[in-house]
């Protein structure tokens, strides 16, 4: 049995504290996009990404498209972050090469940006060691991603046990629930979608219903004002 890996993914150094202190994480996602939003220096934020998730696995993506200077990419963040890292590169012909030549220089990388279970076949083939589909792009398709996720934690299961799927880009939390039900290892959600994960009314109203009972007996003592 492996435990379910639960990514965060963001480049917000405030968010990212806030989530690693509340939630059990084992790490931080980031890509163009999320950097980008942060609108700052880059070297700075990822050397702060990198502290705040000592200890923990932090994905930094490549931007260059040709196998060669991706590798360079790789490496310089590497030297430049050190610690545990996983190297973000698109599931292309040629981040297919990159993942590749990373795998023998003992790289870590996910394959991003992943739609179908072809991608995946080659990505795992190639050494990666995530495999990361884009769920609610692919449902966009009319596909249905958890299956799709599914069928590829089955083919890694039985050819290339290395390889985990992180699933990825989700927009409602019964996303993350079906794909992590159909098998994927790993999860990657935005640090709005923690509280929804964990947030229901149903609860909120056994409080309500705890503090009203408790309240009429015991006042504003707490128990441990009362032990
Ligand atoms: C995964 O690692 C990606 O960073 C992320 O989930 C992309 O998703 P989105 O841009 O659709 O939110």
């Amino acid at each position: 049995m492996t435990l379910l890996k639960l990514f965060l993914d963001s480049a917000d150094p405030e968010k990212i504290r806030r989530a690693l202190d509340f939630y059990p994480l084992d790490g931080v996602t980031t890509n163009p996009t999320i950097l980008s939003r942060q609108n700052t220096e880059l070297l700075p934020l990822l050397k702060e990404l990198r502290k705040i998730t000592e200890g923990k696995l932090l994905f930094v993506q490549v931007t260059a498209d040709k196998s060669d200077d991706m590798v360079r990419e790789a490496h310089l963040i590497a030297d430049r972050l050190g610690g545990d890292l996983c190297i973000k590169i698109p599931a292309t012909e040629e981040g297919l090469r990159a993942i590749k030549i990373l795998s023998r220089d003992g790289i870590s990388t996910t394959a991003t940006a992943v739609y179908s279970v072809s991608q995946a076949i080659l990505a795992a083939a190639a050494g990666a060691d995530y495999v990361a589909p884009y769920m609610s792009h692919i449902d966009n398709l009319c596909l249905d991603s958890a299956q799709v996720a599914g069928d590829m934690a089955k083919l890694f299961r039985e050819h290339y046990p290395k390889t985990n799927v992180l699933a990825a880009s989700f927009r409602v939390a019964e996303q993350i629930n079906r794909a992590v039900l159909c098998g994927v290892g790993a999860v990657t959600v935005a640090p709005e979608m923690l509280p929804v994960m964990i947030g229901n009314r149903g609860t909120e109203a056994e409080l309500e219903s705890f503090e009203k009972n408790w309240s009429s007996v015991y006042g504003d003592k707490s128990v441990g004002d009362l032990i």
